[in-house]
């Protein structure tokens, strides 16, 4: 099987181009219909950057569960990022890339028992928990972990709690449970939380570093000596937001209450690397326009129904099980277009399959595109092809200076684009029975190079 290099398979931008060119060049391509996602590595690159800057004593592992993508996972292994892995098969994609075992936390604290069986295989031996049977298990099954008991402290405006499943209360739990690790002779060795995912109330970090201070304390007093701190994830990802106020109260927290440099800080940052990354661009294939009475003047008004190519079980799970709130944005926006209350729905049969229920838009035509921006995180990895709607494929962009910083360590793999819809016997080219042809790569758009590879039937 040839395996392309990195400039045959992504789009290098240029001074001229950008995210949003490149979909045009997509979509100026007649039989482009699916809908797909472009990918900017820049994104991620930039992402690391402001956390460097930011939080200069806290060593981020990205969680991978928010985007496993390989084009991910690679460009942030090569910028030196960890991982945050919760469970065997997470742990095998990043051991894949060759990254160090003891650069993984395994962070989640009711593993199955072969998961820590495999922990244990593999090396990767910094774990959390946050109950007495966890404990239990992991000293028959691996004695010598070293282990982080997850505390809970929530904040109260979060996009997702975590709290009610995970972590143990400071006060109530978390003394007997260092007493039973103790005594068991098991080496906890720090301490994590998590204050819930998309967090909007920057000071719930101040009183979760201080709650892991009273725990590091308590520890010390059974003769555990703590070094390890992990302040979990919940930093927003999306365009237009920033970890300024986030990071500012952490480190005047570390300050305070952890200035031992010994101590190692570290971080479990999901949405923050990836969200902003992700542009999806759906296309508009059906549109129902229905007349409501206005209940306000009794008036008739029309509402304009439009129907999409991916929804609530495909990229669009974010809103059911991430409370995502997304917004659709006309690719060709019309001056002076008049706007009108419409709704946008998911392709499937599915009442629930809704995307907005009210968003203002200008009047779409079949055939029209939908763009919707930081769709990195928590999309993709639970997509469904439910109704046999595709997972929209992934057009990977970055710039000529991030293709150079990435060079040596980002060669790129049919992995990268297992999204695609090709049957693999397909892939190389070599079953000429198949009523599908692929087209010949690479495709020449202006300037760009573009890696298109949909499938075409022969009639
Ligand atoms: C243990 C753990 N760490 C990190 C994360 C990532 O959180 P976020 O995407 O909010 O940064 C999650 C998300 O569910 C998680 O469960």
């Amino acid at each position: 099987m040839k395996i392309p290099t990195a400039n045959e398979r992504i789009h290098i931008l240029d001074g001229q181009s950008n995210v949003w060119t490149i979909i045009r060049e997509i979509v100026n391509n007649k039989s482009q219909e699916d809908a797909f996602y472009v990918m900017d590595v820049g994104e991620i690159v930039k992402k690391h950057q402001e956390w460097c800057e930011n939080l200069p004593r806290v060593t981020p592992h990205y969680a991978v569960k928010c985007n496993d993508s390989l084009a991910v996972l690679e460009t942030l292994n090569s910028l030196g990022v960890n991982f945050d892995c919760a469970s065997k098969g997470e742990i095998n994609k990043v051991l894949n890339l060759n990254v160090d075992p003891e650069r993984i936390i395994f962070a989640n604290p009711a593993k199955p028992a072969s998961h820590i069986r495999h922990a244990a295989a593999t090396g990767v031996s910094t774990m959390t928990f946050d109950n007495e049977t966890e404990l239990y298990k992991i000293k028959n099954l691996y004695p010598d972990a070293k282990l982080v008991i997850r505390i809970r402290c929530d904040a109260t405006d979060v996009q997702c709690q975590l709290g009610n499943k995970f972590g143990c209360d400071v006060v109530t739990e978390a003394p007997e449970l260092l007493r039973i690790a103790k005594s068991l002779n098991l080496n906890v060795v720090g301490v994590s939380f998590h204050v819930g995912s998309g967090c909007r109330e920057p000071p719930v970090f101040r009183r979760a570093i201080s709650a892991a201070r009273e725990i590091f304390d308590y520890a010390e007093t059974l003769g555990y000596n703590f070094y390890l701190l992990d302040i979990g994830g919940g930093y927003p990802g999306g365009r237009g937001t920033s970890i300024d106020k986030i990071a500012e109260i952490i480190n005047l927290a570390l300050d305070d209450l952890f200035p031992d440099p010994s101590i190692h800080v570290i971080a479990e940052p999901g949405r923050f690397y990836v969200s902003s990354a992700y542009t999806l661009v759906c296309n508009v294939h059906s549109i129902r326009n229905v007349s409501n009475t206005d209940p306000e003047t009794g008036n008739n008004v029309m509402h304009r129904m439009y129907y999409i190519n991916d929804g609530v079980y495909g990229s669009f799970n974010c809103i059911l099980y991430d409370h995502q709130v997304v917004v659709p944005r006309p690719l060709e926006e019309r001056l002076g277009a008049r706007y009108y209350d419409s709704s946008v729905w998911g392709p499937t049969c599915d009442g629930l399959d809704q995307v907005t229920e009210h968003v203002m838009l200008p009047e779409m035509k079949v055939g029209d595109w939908l763009v919707f921006e930081d769709m990195g995180a928590y999309t993709l990895p639970v997509a469904s092809p439910f109704n046999g709607f595709p997972i929209p494929k992934v057009h990977i962009v970055m710039d000529d200076t991030i293709r150079v910083l990435l060079e040596d360590t980002f060669i790129v793999t049919d992995g990268h684009f297992e999204m695609l819809t090709i049957p693999n016997n397909l892939k190389n080219k070599t079953d000429t029975t198949s009523k599908y042809e692929l087209p010949t790569f690479p495709i020449n758009i202006g300037n760009s190079i573009l890696d298109y590879v949909d499938v075409v039937a022969i009639e």
